[in-house]
């Protein structure tokens, strides 16, 4: 069984993730959607939201697997799953530069290996920052995410005219 783990906040989840993940289930036997915690970082959506708009969203890809990251080391985790990768997507070169440090560490603590999947052209702009700006300004971003997202970013505009 080959194993990797995609790691992320997924605040929220988007196209380019999505096309990440499912590029990484044509690699691997099983992907693990890791959606992480960090308590110094403030979250648009809560962890439950944000493993729900996951669920939703990859129900009908076979061979992956949502859950929770907990707030300890990433390659721990891998270790403890059996995943012998990280599967992580690259937009940029400043992507590069910020993601070799953290891969080199990882495979320093536990041995587990990063792959980076360069990202499509058309999602290589798409992070969850512009997007969760994008929405709350009142702009469409229902190109870059899927609907369970676009569900949620909805109903918090209904609720603010409410
Ligand atoms: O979507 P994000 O916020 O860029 O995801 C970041 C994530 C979860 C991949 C990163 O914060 C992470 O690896 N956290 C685990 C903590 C850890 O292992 N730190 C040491 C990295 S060398």
């Amino acid at each position: 069984m080959r194993r990797a783990v995609c790691p992320g906040s997924f605040d929220p989840i988007h196209n380019g993730h999505l096309e990440v993940i499912a590029r990484a289930a044509g690699l691997f036997d099983e992907v693990i959607v890791a959606v992480s915690t960090n308590y110094s970082k403030k979250y648009r959506f809560s962890l439950d939201e944000r493993l729900e708009m996951a669920a939703e969203t990859l129900a009908s890809l076979r061979g992956i697997v949502i859950e929770p990251m907990g707030e300890g080391l990433l390659a721990e985790y891998c270790r403890q799953r059996g995943a012998s990768a990280i599967v992580k997507g690259l937009r940029s070169s400043s992507d590069f530069d910020y993601e070799v440090p953290m891969a080199t560490m990882n495979r320093q603590l536990t041995g587990v290996e990063t792959i980076f999947l360069h990202a499509e052209a058309r999602y290589a702009h798409l992070s969850s920052t512009m997007i969760k700006e994008v929405a709350g300004l009142g702009g469409d971003v229902s190109d870059y995410v899927p609907r369970a997202v676009q569900r949620r970013f909805a109903e918090a505009a209904g609720a603010a005219h409410d």
